[in-house]
C-alpha cells in the first residue's frame, strides 16, 4: 500500500492519532501511513491500538502504539514526547478519541465532556504549542454534525438527544468547533494549522445500535441526502487532506464529511 498514488502527501511526517484502536481512528492510521506518515496509534484500549499499529506495519507502513487516556492531562502531554522518542518526530495530531455519550456502559454527562471536550483541549493545548516550537504542523480534531446543527434522530434515539450523555455529546462537539477556530487563529502565525472534520453518521462500533437493528437503519440513512451512512475511510481521507501541505492555506475550517447532512 505504501508507495501508492498520493503517497507523498505526508511522507517524512509523524502523526499521533488518538482513538486509533477502532473506527475512524484505525482507518486513519492506515490512510495516514498510506500517505507516507509514520503513525503513533494511541487509545485507552491498548490492545486495540497495538492491533492497529500491527495492521499498518503489515501493510508496509511504520507505526507504534501507546496506551493513552485522553482525559489524563499529564498523559496527553507525555504522549507527544513519547511519539518523538519512538518515531523520531511529531508533525500531525489527529485529535480523534471520543465517546458517543456513554461511558463504561452508562449515559454520562460529565464523563462525555471529559473525553470529548477536555481530551481534545489537552491535545490542542500541548500539541499545538509543541508543534509551534518545532516549526509548525497540523492538528485535526474530530467534531461531528452534532457540532454544527441540532440533530433530529429517529425514535427511540430522540429522547437520548435531550438528556445525559446525548446532550453532552452535542455540547462537546459544538465546543470542539469553538476550540478549532480559536486555536487556528491563535496559532496561525506560528505555522500550526488547526482544522476539524465533522462526520455524519459513520458505520463504526460507535454506531453499532444502527447496524444491530436497535434503531431503524433506513431512518438514519435517509437523514443523509446521499441515502447511506459514511465509511470510516471517507473521514480518514479528509483528515489526511487537512493534515497535508495540500491544505497549506486552510485553517480554522470544520469540514463536514456527511453525505450532505448539514447542506439541507
Ligand atoms: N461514528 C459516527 O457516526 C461519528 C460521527 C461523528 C463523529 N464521530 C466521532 O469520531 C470519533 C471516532 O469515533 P468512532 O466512530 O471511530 O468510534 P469508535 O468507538 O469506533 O472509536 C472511538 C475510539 O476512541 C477510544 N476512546 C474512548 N475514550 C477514550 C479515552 N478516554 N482516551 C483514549 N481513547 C479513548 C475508544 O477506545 C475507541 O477506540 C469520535 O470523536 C466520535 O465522536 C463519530
Amino acid at each position: 500500500m505504501v508507495g501508492s498514488q498520493g503517497s507523498q502527501d505526508l511522507s517524512g511526517r509523524v502523526a499521533l492519532i488518538t482513538g486509533a484502536a477502532s473506527g475512524i481512528g484505525r482507518a486513519a492510521a492506515l490512510r495516514f501511513a498510506e500517505a507516507g506518515a509514520a503513525v503513533m496509534c494511541a487509545d485507552i484500549d491498548a490492545d486495540g491500538a497495538a492491533l492497529s499499529a500491527e495492521q499498518v506495519t503489515a501493510a508496509g507502513g511504520r507505526a507504534a502504539s501507546l496506551a493513552l487516556d485522553v482525559t489524563d492531562e499529564i498523559a496527553v502531554e507525555k504522549s507527544l514526547q513519547q511519539t518523538i522518542d519512538t518515531l523520531g518526530g511529531f508533525d500531525v495530531l489527529f485529535n480523534n478519541a471520543g465517546v458517543g455519550g456513554t461511558v463504561r456502559g452508562v449515559s454520562d454527562f460529565a464523563g462525555t465532556l471529559d473525553v470529548n471536550l477536555n481530551g481534545v483541549y489537552y491535545g490542542l493545548r500541548y500539541g499545538a504549542e509543541l508543534l509551534a516550537t518545532r516549526g509548525g504542523g497540523a492538528v485535526v480534531n474530530t467534531a461531528s454534525i452534532a457540532g454544527l446543527v441540532g440533530l433530529v434522530a429517529p425514535l427511540p434515539m430522540e429522547q437520548r438527544m435531550q438528556e445525559g450523555g446525548g446532550i453532552a455529546y452535542m455540547a462537546s462537539k459544538h465546543a470542539v468547533v469553538g476550540l478549532t477556530r480559536q486555536f487556528a487563529v491563535s496559532y496561525a502565525k506560528h505555522g500550526v494549522r488547526v482544522n476539524a472534520v465533522a462526520p455524519g453518521y459513520i458505520d463504526t462500533p460507535m454506531t453499532h445500535m444502527i447496524r444491530d437493528g436497535a434503531v431503524v437503519q433506513e431512518g438514519f440513512e435517509a437523514l443523509h441526502p446521499m441515502g447511506r451512512l459514511g465509511r470510516a475511510e471517507e473521514v480518514a481521507d479528509a483528515a489526511v487532506y487537512l493534515s497535508s501541505d495540500r491544505a497549506s492555506f486552510v485553517t480554522g475550517v470544520v469540514l463536514p464529511v456527511d453525505g450532505g447532512y448539514t447542506a439541507r
